[in-house]
């Protein structure tokens, strides 16, 4: 008979890499796609994966559950934009079922969540991060070349109405482009009590639209700027993520900030990252990975080979990443292929 405190020491076991990181956390991008080409995140052409290439929503589900068995409690779904992908709900409603996965969570950017909201929270999902990095509507536009900043303010809305635990907004802040814009999403985000994180920009991907040197904003310089007006304490909380939590005395607002160049914080790396074509990602900065759709392609069905080559992964987790901005980037892959 299973002993249930034996099966979770087991799993506490398994996915634990040469550094003594225990892995608890998947990110699954499940499509490269996207409605938005965000100017930090993609080129304004882009070629997407060809379908074949693209794992099935039946193969993302095995992979996710191969996971759980090893132990990881959280999984957020990513993109591209995850909502544009066809069948997503099921995925979703599937997902939200595997016992022993207790945070199912999903980044957005919001132009899908009129039709989606009430729906992913019904079947599951627990918190939702949404990307918004301009209040202006023709700004929003410039930053994402696609976007129509109306329909993610009332995707926001009917968010905040389906009742997630909570709702995040994630903002890449760039100089010159939006910097001026901090104070106004802070409000924001306090008005609608929503919590906030500032993203320093990672260089993923080559792109030629800015230069990410010059570009760059630094999480100490946004803090200063919000600590102008709002007093800022630090908290030890953690969302189970990179972000460094400050807390405001008059508002249950919390603010972020993820600052992959100014403050490392891959000692703490609890995570890893399917991208859309079975690829297991073992850091977001480096390319050491697994080609999982491969074994389950030669193998459908066998859960027992999916996770030992799972589990051989974790010696190929790298100790940190290493940003250098002013370098070609050393990593080509765009953000859309991992969702972050
Ligand atoms: P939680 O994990 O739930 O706290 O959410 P998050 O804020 O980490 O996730 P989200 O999808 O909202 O991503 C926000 C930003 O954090 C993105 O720009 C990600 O690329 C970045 N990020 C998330 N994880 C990592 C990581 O392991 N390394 C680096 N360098 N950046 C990360
Ligand atoms: N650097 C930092 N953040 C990025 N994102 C996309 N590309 C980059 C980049 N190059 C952010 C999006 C979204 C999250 C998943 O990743 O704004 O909030
Ligand atoms: Fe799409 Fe998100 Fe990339 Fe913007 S950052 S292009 S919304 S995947």
């Amino acid at each position: 008979m299973s002993n249930p405190v034996q099966d979770r020491e087991d799993k506490d076991r398994e996915l634990v890499d040469r550094f003594g990181r225990r892995v608890s956390y998947l990110r699954l991008s499940v499509t490269d796609r996207c409605d938005f080409r965000c100017v930090y995140c993609m080129a304004e052409e882009m070629k997407f994966l060809p379908k074949p290439q693209i794992l099935t929503l039946e193969e993302m589900y095995a992979v996710a559950r191969a996971f759980v068995d090893l132990g990881v409690e959280k999984i957020r779904l990513t993109g591209g934009e995850p909502l544009v992908r066809r069948g997503i709900l099921d995925l979703v409603a599937r997902l939200g079922e595997i016992p022993g996965l207790n945070q199912l969570v999903l980044t957005t950017n919001g132009s899908q969540l009129t039709k989606y909201a009430y729906d992913l929270k019904r079947f599951g999902v627990k918190r939702l991060n949404i990307s918004l990095d301009s209040l202006q509507p023709k700004r929003f536009k410039e930053l994402t070349r696609t976007g129509d900043l109306q329909q993610v303010l009332e995707g926001i809305e009917a968010a905040r109405e389906a009742g997630f635990q909570a709702i995040k907004i994630n903002a890449v802040v760039m100089r010159n482009r939006n910097e001026d814009e901090v104070l106004s999403l802070v409000e924001f985000a306090r008005e609608k009590r929503l919590d906030i994180s500032f993203i320093e920009e990672m260089p993923l991907g080559v792109i030629s639209e800015h230069s990410r040197a010059e570009a760059f904003m630094s999480s100490a310089d946004i803090r200063q700027q919000i600590g102008k007006e709002y007093s800022l304490a630090p908290t030890l909380e953690s969302s189970g993520g990179p972000s460094r939590y400050y807390s405001m005395p008059d508002s249950k607002t919390r603010i972020g900030f993820i600052s992959p160049h100014s403050h490392n914080f891959c000692h703490l790396c609890n995570r890893v990252r399917l991208t859309a074509e079975g690829r297991l990602l073992l850091c977001l900065g480096n390319e050491h990975s697994k080609d999982l759709r491969k074994v389950i392609r030669a193998h459908p069905g066998d859960d027992a080979i999916l996770k030992q080559q799972i589990i051989d992964a974790m010696h190929i987790k790298p100790e940190r990443h290493h940003f250098e901005l002013d370098q070609e980037p050393q990593i080509v892959r765009f953000m859309n292929m991992t969702g972050g």
